[in-house]
C-alpha cells in the first residue's frame, strides 16, 4: 500500500487512524453483525455514535449550552440559503418586511453567500476586499437594522484567513468555517452562528454542522420549507428524518482522533507550521514562487501560491507527484498552485513538500 500527502481542498485527507478503523470494523459494527451503514440511526448503537459526536465537539470547541449543535445535509450551498431564511427577522409589527443580511464579502465563498442571501431578501455590504486581503474593523458600514452580519472566516480558494472576530455591537455575527473549523481555538460566545461541512476538518462530505444560538432559533418565516429551517433540526435532535449516518460516523473517529492529538490548541500549532514552512519557501525564493495574499491574511489552511513561469506549472505538479505529493493544483477560477494543510496533514507531508519545492527551484531557477 502506498499513501500519498494529500494536499487537496476538499474533500480531502483523512487521518490514517481514522481509515484503519473504519476499515476493521465495517464488516462487524462494534458486535451488531452489521456495517454502521446498514443499521437505523434509531438503533442504539447508531444513536449512541450521534449523540457522543454532538457532545465531543461542543468540548473540542467549547461550545456552551446556549448553542444548538445541528447535523444536516446540503453542504455550504445550502447554508447560503438557509442563513437568511433563518436570520432575515422582521423589523417591525409587519412580518413581511425583514432587516437585510449584512455581508463582508472578500472571495468566492461569502460572495456566492451574499449573492443567494440577496435572491431571498434583502442585504447589504459591510465591506469587500479584493481578494488578498481582509477588511478590518474600521471599514466595517453595518446598518443598525441588519439582521445579522456575515464572512467567511477562511476563504479557501484564494487562501485568505480573517485575522479577528468582527465586532458587530447587537447584530448576530454569523461565520462560515468550512475550512479552518477544529484548527484554533475561538470564542463562540462571539457568534450568533457558525457553520461548516465536514469535509476538510471533520470527516466526508455529506454532513454539514451549525452551532446555532438559542435565541436565533424559531425566527424562519412560517412558509420556510421544513427542511430549511433549522428549528427542524433542533428540535428533533438532528434526526427529524434520516441522517447522513456514515459521515456522522467518521466524524465520531476524527473527535476521538482530534482528542488523542490533543485538540484544536495542538491543531494550531500544527499549522501555524505546515503553513509556515511552505510560506518561507516562497518567501526567500526571490519571486521564483509569489503569493499574492497580503502577509497577514494568508491562511493556515490554504497555502496559495504562482510560479513565476508558469510554463513550468505541468512540471511541477508532475514532479510533486511523482513524490507522493498530491493535488497542489490551484483552483481552477485562479489558477496557480494551492497546498492545503488540513488538520489531517501531517507536518511531514508539508516539509516534504517545501523541500520539493526549494529543490525544484534549485534546478528551474
Ligand atoms: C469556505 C467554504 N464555504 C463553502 C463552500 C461550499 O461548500 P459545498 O461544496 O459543501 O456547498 C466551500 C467549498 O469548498 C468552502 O471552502
Amino acid at each position: 500500500m502506498s499513501r500519498c500527502f494529500n494536499f487537496s481542498a476538499g474533500p480531502s485527507e483523512l487521518p490514517l487512524e481514522v481509515l484503519e478503523q473504519v476499515r476493521d470494523e465495517l464488516l462487524d459494527f462494534r458486535g451488531t453483525g452489521c456495517s454502521i451503514m446498514e443499521i437505523s440511526h434509531r438503533s442504539k448503537a447508531f444513536t449512541e455514535v450521534h449523540n457522543e459526536t454532538q457532545q465531543m465537539l461542543r468540548s473540542l470547541l467549547d461550545i456552551p449550552e446556549e448553542y444548538d449543535i445541528l447535523f444536516m445535509q446540503g453542504g455550504g450551498h445550502m447554508q447560503f440559503s438557509m442563513v437568511p431564511l433563518n436570520l432575515m427577522a422582521p423589523v417591525s409589527a409587519d412580518p413581511s418586511r425583514r432587516g437585510g443580511g449584512c455581508y463582508i464579502v472578500n472571495g468566492t465563498w461569502s460572495r456566492k453567500a451574499a449573492h443567494e442571501a440577496g435572491r431571498l431578501g434583502g442585504i447589504s455590504i459591510a465591506a469587500e476586499g479584493d481578494e488578498t486581503n481582509v477588511p478590518q474593523q474600521q471599514d466595517l458600514r453595518i446598518p443598525e437594522d441588519a439582521s445579522y452580519v456575515y464572512y467567511c472566516d477562511n476563504e479557501t480558494v484564494h487562501g485568505i484567513e480573517f485575522n479577528y472576530v468582527p465586532d458587530t455591537g447587537r447584530v448576530p455575527l454569523v461565520a462560515d468555517m468550512s475550512s479552518n473549523i477544529l484548527t484554533r481555538p475561538f470564542d463562540i460566545r462571539k457568534f450568533g452562528a457558525i457553520w461548516f461541512g465536514a469535509q476538510k476538518n471533520f470527516g466526508i462530505a455529506g454532513l454539514t454542522i451549525a452551532a446555532v444560538r438559542h435565541d436565533l432559533i424559531g425566527r424562519a418565516p412560517e412558509n420556510c420549507p421544513v427542511m430549511l429551517d433549522w428549528k427542524s433540526y433542533s428540535s428533533k435532535n438532528s434526526m427529524l428524518n434520516t441522517p447522513p449516518t456514515f459521515a456522522i460516523y467518521i466524524a465520531n473517529l476524527v473527535c476521538h482522533w482530534l482528542e488523542k492529538q490533543g485538540g484544536v490548541p495542538e491543531m494550531a500549532k500544527r499549522a501555524a507550521e505546515k503553513s509556515g514552512a511552505l510560506y518561507s519557501v516562497i518567501d526567500a525564493s526571490d519571486g521564483f514562487y509569489s503569493g499574492k495574499v497580503k502577509p497577514a491574511f494568508r491562511s493556515r489552511m490554504n497555502v496559495t501560491f504562482w510560479l513565476k513561469d508558469e510554463s513550468l506549472n505541468d512540471l511541477f505538479v508532475e514532479e510533486a507527484a511523482a513524490l507522493g505529493l498530491k493535488n497542489i493544483r490551484g483552483h481552477r477560477s485562479i489558477g496557480g498552485m494551492r497546498a492545503s494543510v488540513y488538520n489531517a496533514v501531517p507536518t511531514e507531508g508539508a516539509t516534504q513538500l517545501a523541500d520539493f519545492m526549494k529543490d525544484f527551484e534549485r534546478r528551474h531557477g
